[in-house]
């Protein structure tokens, strides 16, 4: 095994499946990257990304939302104790606050799945984003990755890469391919910024 150079914390929700959290170990560890995930935080206690994270043995953390303030403190502790270079999230879908962003004191990473600015803010997540685009019949959609600001959707775009939606039938035939170019690109752009911090 690589030694890691790297070190990052993922941050899913309740409900979240952990595909590319599944996607980004599978990356670093084939292409050797020197990239470590040393926690997930997890937002219920029965949440299905449990199982990748036994399966990938990164220690799943359990932080329950109910009080967002409290929350981030925890957060907060979690990512400094284990000194991590970026938060990544991966399905989290509160919106963290301007003091938290200060404080942590590390960029904060977000996928969403669709070609921002078009397809974002509150209330876009999931198959909301893609019933979306089949609706206003996209062409083309994709996937824009981008650093964590006080709104939803805003911060600053760090990579985006679309797809040919043109044969898509539905709302999930879209969602199909969009997820399947998450789990390329998200891990290749966190190597990358995390190349390009130090
Ligand atoms: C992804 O579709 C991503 O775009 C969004 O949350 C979902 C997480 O899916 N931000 P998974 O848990 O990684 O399968």
């Amino acid at each position: 095994m690589v030694s890691a150079k790297y070190k990052i914390g993922i941050l899913t929700s309740g409900m979240s499946r952990g595909s590319n959290l599944e996607a980004m170990a599978n990356y670093f560890i084939i292409n050797q990257k020197p990239v470590q995930i040393s926690f997930a935080i997890v937002t219920k206690k029965n949440a299905p990304v449990r199982e990748k994270c036994m399966k990938y043995h990164i220690n799943d953390i359990f932080i329950s939302t109910k009080d967002l303030q409290l929350f981030e403190d925890k957060l907060i502790k979690v990512c400094h104790e284990n000194s991590i270079d970026i938060l990544v999230l991966s399905g989290f879908l509160k919106k963290l606050s301007p003091k938290f962003i200060k404080r942590v004191n590390i960029p904060v990473i977000n996928i969403h799945p669709a070609l921002l600015p078009k397809f974002g803010g509150l209330g876009m997540y999931g198959k909301n984003v893609h019933e979306k685009v089949f609706n206003f019949k996209e062409k083309k959609s994709g996937v824009t990755i981008h650093l964590v600001n006080e709104n939803y959707d805003e911060g600053k775009i760090i990579a985006q890469s679309e797809c040919d939606i043109s044969d898509c039938k539905s709302a999930d035939e879209i969602a199909d391919k969009v997820l399947t170019l998450e789990h390329k690109v998200y891990p290749q752009t966190i190597t990358r910024f995390l190349e390009n911090l130090r």
